[in-house]
């Protein structure tokens, strides 16, 4: 009975090695090792999931952010301020400015969609949806 435990055990543990990589240690160093084997599985299960948490969350933040940057930043500046020099040379209100911030999401997605002033119509330029996620991402400045 005993032997036959422990023949299942070193074949486990060989295949662990095979797939590891590391090096022969059956024997005596069999209770640390196999210590050292679940702390390097438990460490990248960890890994897996701090990664694949960290990915699900920049994708949610950049659906409107990457939009914003290449089409809206320019006149609107980084943080919705209008701090750059079209922004300025345009006049363009700053996100936080009581009249933008009045408007619902809807109104601004319209404006965007038919233009205002002297920003052009981006229907058809940009798709709905980047309009909607690049506006939503702009409101995150006037909060
Ligand atoms: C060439 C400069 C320019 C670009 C690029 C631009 N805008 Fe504008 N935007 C303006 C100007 C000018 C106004 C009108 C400001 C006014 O008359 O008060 C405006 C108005 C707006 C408004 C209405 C609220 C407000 O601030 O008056 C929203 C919302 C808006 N822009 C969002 C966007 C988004 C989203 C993008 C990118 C898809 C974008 N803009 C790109 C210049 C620009």
């Amino acid at each position: 009975m005993s032997v036959r435990y422990m023949q299942c055990n070193k074949s486990f543990l060989k295949e662990q090695e095979a797939a590891y990589g590391a090096t022969a240690h059956i024997g005596r160093e069999k209770p640390s090792r196999s210590k050292t084997m679940s702390k390097t599985i438990r460490f990248q299960v960890a890994l897996a999931a701090v990664v694949l948490f960290a990915g699900t969350v920049s994708f949610a933040q950049s659906a409107g952010e990457a939009t914003y940057k290449a089409k809206c930043q320019m006149c609107h500046g980084a943080k919705g301020m209008a701090d750059t020099g079209a922004g300025k040379a345009m006049k363009v209100k700053p996100a936080t400015n009581p009249e933008v911030k009045a408007l619902s999401e809807e109104k601004m997605i319209d404006a965007v969609e038919k233009g205002t002033g002297k920003m052009q119509a981006y229907k058809g330029k940009l798709t709905d949806a980047e309009i909607k996620d690049a506006v939503s991402y702009f409101r995150t400045f006037s909060k």
